[in-house]
């Protein structure tokens, strides 16, 4: 039922589409000096073809919708207040995205930057394009809670500051389901992250740039601690994750103690502490999450989650796909203590019994992967 509801959902955005490649080709001539060209910053790979020469306008389109609060229902919520530009594009205030209504939702906000890479979305990849991506949290009805997305083409055509940026870049298209997502998308091709200080030595050769503690920690994580295993290192580039998906005991941890305590919070800094059965009492029940199971109904995919990409992770605590683990310090002492590796299925996980000054190391080596794109604009 679900997967047909799925499958409906994207033959209807890929109907659009159909419509629109003619207006999104139709560029003039004139406006081919209003491009830019995406450059990836040391350490990531080039950006993809689709999204490697973007018109400014364009970007300049999807970085308006992106921080636009009334493309959601009660004009609350815009992509940019769960994706907050200050924390790395991700919300480091709560282990649970809260949306319409202060409603918290199942799973931690991850970054988008380097989201040009990813080859699946979301935690269990439930979608594989960029510029579909969006309409998901557009419609889902605890986030911008949008009812329809001809209700959302009807609103962004009644907003006068559009018609006209639209028109210029989709020409003959305007306002459509393709062009939203595919200028939102073009917007979050540009924000790229690399350049981090272990860019800069790995790849760049800066041969001093670290400490002897963080090398010492890069070596346990390529070597003893097994995390280039999934948190994969490149020759030429590094996006720290194989894009597949693992079971890591997060989830299997979650589902063990449903009735775990969830803070609520009511007002700005102002929290209360609720026991799961009390909010099912009056509230919509919280739906389990078991990952990628949900999308391919395979069970060896259960509380499996997409292996995150690391760079700045130092910036987006807290951690895990339900923001369930506060510190690096923590996760450090999750996989070390083997609580990871009870789960693991495919080998990769062991446990690892690192000392404290190894523990130390390894935290310090996932400090050197902050890029440098704060104050890109
Ligand atoms: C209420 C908070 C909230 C809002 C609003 C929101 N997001 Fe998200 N976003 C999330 C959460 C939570 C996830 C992970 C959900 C999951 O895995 O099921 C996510 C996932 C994503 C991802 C996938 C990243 C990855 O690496 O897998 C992208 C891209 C993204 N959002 C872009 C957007 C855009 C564009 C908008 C606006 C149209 C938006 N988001 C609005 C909370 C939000
Ligand atoms: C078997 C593959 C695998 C190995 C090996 C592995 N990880 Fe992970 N890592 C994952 C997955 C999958 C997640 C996401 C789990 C979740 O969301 O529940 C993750 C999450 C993380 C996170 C949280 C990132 C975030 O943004 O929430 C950090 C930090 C991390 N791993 C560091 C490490 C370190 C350090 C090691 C080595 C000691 C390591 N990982 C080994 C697959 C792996």
């Amino acid at each position: 039922m679900k997967a047909l509801a799925r499958a409906v959902f994207v033959a209807a955005v890929f109907a659009g589409l159909g419509v629109a490649a003619g207006g999104a080709l139709s560029g003039s001539a004139s406006r081919q000096a209003g491009h830019t060209k995406l450059t990836s910053p040391l350490g990531l790979p080039p950006v993809p073809e689709k999204y490697a020469v973007l018109p400014v306008d364009k970007i300049e389109l999807g970085r308006k919708l992106f921080f636009d609060r009334r493309l959601s229902f009660n004009n609350t919520l815009s992509c940019a207040m769960c994706h907050i530009e200050e924390d790395a594009f991700a919300s480091t205030q709560s282990k649970r995205a809260i949306g319409m209504e202060g409603l918290t939702l199942r799973r931690n906000t991850p970054s988008v930057l380097n989201s040009v890479y990813q080859k699946t979305l979301f935690h269990d990849g439930h979608e594989s394009h960029l510029d579909l991506q969006v309409w998901l949290p557009l419609l889902a009805a605890d986030e911008m809670a949008n009812p329809s997305m001809g209700y959302v083409l009807d609103r962004i055509e009644g907003l006068d500051d559009y018609k006209a940026r639209f028109e210029r870049v989709y020409a003959a298209e305007g306002i459509s389901i393709h062009s939203v997502g595919d200028a939102i998308a073009a917007y979050e091709a540009t924000l790229l992250s690399g350049n981090s200080r272990f860019d800069r030595w790995h790849f760049g050769g800066e041969k001093q740039i670290l400490t002897k503690s963080e090398m010492a920690g890069f070596e346990i994580f390529t070597g003893k601690g097994g995390c280039s295993s999934c948190h994969l290192i490149g020759k030429d580039a590094a996006l720290f994750t194989d894009h597949l998906f693992h079971n890591t005991g997060i989830g299997y941890r979650a589902s063990m103690h449903s009735d775990r305590e969830y803070v609520i919070p009511l007002a700005p800094g102002v929290e209360t502490r609720m026991l799961r059965h009390e909010i099912d009492a009056f509230g919509e029940k919280l739906r389990n999450d078991v990952g990628r199971f949900e999308v391919t109904l395979n069970e060896d995919d259960r509380w499996a989650y997409k292996t995150p990409s690391l760079r700045n992770v130092s910036r987006t605590p807290p951690y895990m796909h339900d923001g369930s683990v506060a510190t690096l310090e923590d996760v450090v002492e999750y996989y070390s203590s083997g609580e990871a590796a009870k789960h693991a299925t495919n080998g990769k996980l062991k446990r690892l019994d690192l000392t404290p000054v190894e523990r130390a190391n390894l935290v310090a080596f996932l400090k050197t992967l902050d890029g440098d794109d704060r104050g890109r604009r």
